[in-house]
């Protein structure tokens, strides 16, 4: 006799039977604290979505602390399912205007943007985001970083520059 193999999939968070939801899917401490920003790029993206905080899932809504060493940059980046809309709480900050503390900046849906701090000194903001789930494409690494790789051919061409540019460029992203 045959059988039926019965899949389902959810494009999203399945939602928590309601007996054993707690107040504590509601809370969560700590967007006090700087996120360490020793590495590469000197910045630290602390999120707070429907991973981190369960109670944020089909609402449409989530947040980030993003952290920036003096010089960092958090790399030209895409949120496929969000807009962002900003406020600098510290430092001075570049998003192709320069940004200062209480400016609130708004990055649409899809849009390709990044933060880099040039001041002398750390920066910090915090971002809402209109999804539960923003998603996040850093193109560096969507572009070059890819597996299996995206071929030499297409990039030479896309980004008209030599083979060995594209490929130093896939070497910084393995
Ligand atoms: C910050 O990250 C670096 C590199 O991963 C690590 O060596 C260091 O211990 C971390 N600092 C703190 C305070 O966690």
């Amino acid at each position: 006799m045959a059988s039926v193999l019965l899949v389902v999939f959810v494009n999203g968070k399945i939602c928590k039977d309601p007996n054993i939801i707690s107040a504590d899917d509601f809370f969560f401490p700590g967007l006090n604290m700087p996120g360490n920003t020793s590495n590469a790029q000197g910045s630290r993206v602390t999120p707070v979505n429907v991973n981190q905080l369960p109670g944020l899932n089909t609402l449409g809504i989530s947040l980030v602390r993003i952290d920036y060493a003096p010089y960092g940059l958090n790399p030209p980046h895409t949120l496929p399912r969000a807009t962002e809309v900003l406020v600098v709480v510290e430092g001075t900050l570049f998003v192709g205007f320069t940004l200062y503390p209480g400016d609130v900046f708004v990055f649409p849906e899809g849009l390709i943007h990044f933060q880099f701090n040039v001041g002398k000194t750390n920066a910090f903001v915090f971002a809402g985001l209109s999804s539960q789930n923003p998603g996040v494409i850093t193109i560096a690494n969507a572009v070059f970083g890819s597996d299996p790789p995206i071929s030499l051919d297409v990039l030479t061409k896309a980004f008209q520059v030599d083979a060995n540019v594209n490929i130093y460029l896939q070497a910084q992203f393995k």
